[in-house]
Order: C-alpha cells, then structure tokens, then sequence
C-alpha cells in the first residue's frame, strides 16, 4: 500500500477518508505541514495538505528530498502553494469543487444572522433577556447585493440572493456568457450595493481587493461578506470602517492572518492577534473559524476526490484535477 501523509488532521476530516479509502495507508499527523514538520513526510509518496499548511519552497524542497511524488490538496484553494517552486518537479492536485451549497448557504447565514441580529438574541434569551430593543434589521428583499467573482460558490450565491428577491450585481474579470444578472465594473459594484459578498480567489491581483479607497468608494451602512480568504481583505482598513460605521456588519468566515488560530482551540491562549480581537469583540461582526466549507456532503466530496486524484497519479492517468 503507497504511504500517504495527511497534515492538519482533524477527527472530521478522518471520518470520509477512512470510510472510502481502500488503496492507501494513511499517516495522520494533527501538525500542520511547515519547514518543522516537512520531515514527517519521509517514506510517503504523496502528502496531502489543507488551506493553511505553508507550501513554500523550502517545504517543497523538503518534499522533493523525502521522495514525496505527488502534493494532493484536500481544498479547492491554492494560494498557500508557491506553485513556482513545485513547477517541472511535484504535481499539484486539488479538489476544485466539491460543494458550492456548502459555502453559499453559510454566507446567507452569516448575512441573515448580521443583518436580524441572530447571534445578539441567542445570548439575550439564554440570559432570560426578552427585549427586543436594537434587534431591528431590514428587509433583504429589494436590496443590492454586490458578488465579487461568480464561479460555482458565486453562482449558487447568486441563487440563493435571487431567492429572496434581492437585485445582484456581479463582478468577474472572466464573465459568464449567458448569465441571468448583469455584470457591472468594480467600481460601480461598489458604489450601488447594501451587501458586498466576496467569492474569487485570493491571486496577486486581488490580495487587498478590500482596501481604504476600495471601501471609500462603498455606501455608507454596506454589509461585507467573505468567505472567500482573509487577504482580499485589508484587515485594518475594515476595522477603521466599522468603528465608523461606513461598515455597518461584516460577516467573516477568513481572515488575513488565521493560520495561528483557525481551526484550533486557542482559547488558553495570552498572545492574541490584537485585530482579530478586537474584530471578534464588535457586535456588527459575526466570525467564524473557516467553517464555510464544512457539511457532510462537501467532507465526502473532498475525501472521494482527494482519493480519486491520488489513484489516478498512481495509475499514470491524465490528472484532471492538476493545477499545474
Ligand atoms: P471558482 O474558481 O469556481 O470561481 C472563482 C471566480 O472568481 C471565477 O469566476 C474567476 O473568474 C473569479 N475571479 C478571479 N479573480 C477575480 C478577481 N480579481 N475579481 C473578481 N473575480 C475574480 O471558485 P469557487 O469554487 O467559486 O470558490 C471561490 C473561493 O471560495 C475560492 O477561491 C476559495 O478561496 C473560497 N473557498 C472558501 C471556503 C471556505 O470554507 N470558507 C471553501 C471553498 C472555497
């Protein structure tokens, strides 16, 4: 059996790969994979990664001497990959989709939670607190909500937002032809929208997309989403625009700097990142710890096709899934 190198283990994540494996043994290690931790990988012919295990060159290079053959991420981001790196020496694998629902309905979540005040009356009424002052929210039918990037999480968003009879606008450097909601500029987007959700990729080009001039350019009041990653966000930028209420909410399910925390217990913790603190302490934010993804269906779908790249790289056949 080919030895396989699993990083960042969680007990959820165990759960679909050992129900569905049947070609592999499985080394798990709760590490996340770093230049500390590459070594575990000796004697495994591939490694299997998640969205904040450091991928850069000395992790590659690592890699490559530990005679891993193959990098089988188990998401559908890539943006912690230094993909100049791996170029010409280990092939990239991913799992470009494995449900759009997943992702879309928990940002509706974190929308209708921002905007009816949900997480504030969950602890009013555990505390015997039935008053209804400051819970008032509005209506989102009729309002403007702006999606940035409709590939398949935008696209089921954008559904999701038509059902509840909300207008979109839609940016996307790469239009969909035939799509049943007008694109507009960026700037436009920014200008015209009450929710502004974001659903593309973190590139060079969009790292800080969210900035001062960006969020300058916004209505007074809009609602942010992003489940997207934490640095097409500019942190500060955004806590400055919630402290003035140019932001009235934002809904976050990633943030710039969650390697340290996310997807931990770090709640023993003195050193805190102070803008993640200060963010989680502010009523009109509701964050959540990189969850977006995590249902059951879109855990079978990553095993299955995590396990489907990896046999059809052991069998030499086309790689559909390779990013590079
Ligand atoms: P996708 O590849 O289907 O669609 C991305 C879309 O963004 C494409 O249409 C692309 O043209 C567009 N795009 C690229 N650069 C852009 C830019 N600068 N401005 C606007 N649009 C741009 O990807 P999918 O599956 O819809 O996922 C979107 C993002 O969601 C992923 O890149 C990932 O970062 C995030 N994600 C988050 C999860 C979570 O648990 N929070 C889980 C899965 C994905």
């Amino acid at each position: 059996m080919e030895r396989i190198a699993f990083f960042d283990t969680k007990p959820y994540d165990r759960i679909w790969f050992n129900r569905l494996n049947q070609n592999y043994e499985f080394k798990f290690y709760e590490h996340k994979l770093t230049p500390d931790t590459v070594s575990l990988a000796q004697g495994c012919r591939a490694v299997i990664p998640f969205v904040n295990d450091t991928l850069n060159d000395t992790v590659i290079d690592g890699l490559c001497r530990a005679g891993v053959e193959i990098i089988a991420m188990r998401c559908s981001g890539y943006n912690n990959v230094d993909r100049k790196a791996a170029a010409g020496r280990i092939p990239i694998v991913r799992v470009p989709g494995y449900s759009p629902y997943a992702v879309a309905e928990f940002t509706m979540g974190l929308l209708l939670t921002l905007n009816r005040k949900i997480h504030k009356a969950y602890f009013r009424t555990r505390d015997f607190n039935f008053s209804l002052n400051g819970l008032v929210g509005s209506d989102l039918h009729n309002q403007t909500v702006g999606v940035i990037g409709t590939g398949k999480i935008g696209q089921i968003f954008i559904q999701i937002c038509q059902g509840f009879g909300m207008n979109v606008l839609a940016y996307d450097p790469y239009p969909l032809k035939d799509a049943d909601f007008p694109y507009v500029p960026l700037e436009k987007l920014l200008q015209q929208c009450d929710i502004i959700s974001l659903h593309c990729p973190l590139t060079e080009q969009s790292r800080h997309l969210i900035n001062r001039d960006t969020i300058a350019q916004m209505k007074d009041g809009v609602f942010l989403l992003n489940t997207s990653r934490g640095m097409l966000v500019e942190s500060e930028a955004l806590l400055d625009a919630l402290k003035n209420g140019k932001i009235a909410g934002a809904g976050l399910d990633v943030y710039e700097e969650e390697t340290e925390f996310f997807f931990e217990d770090r709640s023993d913790t003195v050193k805190r990142d102070t803008i993640l603190s200060l963010l989680v302490s502010m009523p009109n934010v509701v964050l959540t710890s990189h969850q977006a993804f995590l249902t059951t269906e879109a855990l079978h779908n990553i095993a299955k096709i995590t396990l489907e790249n990896l046999d059809a790289f052991f069998k030499d056949d086309t790689l559909q899934n390779q990013i590079q």
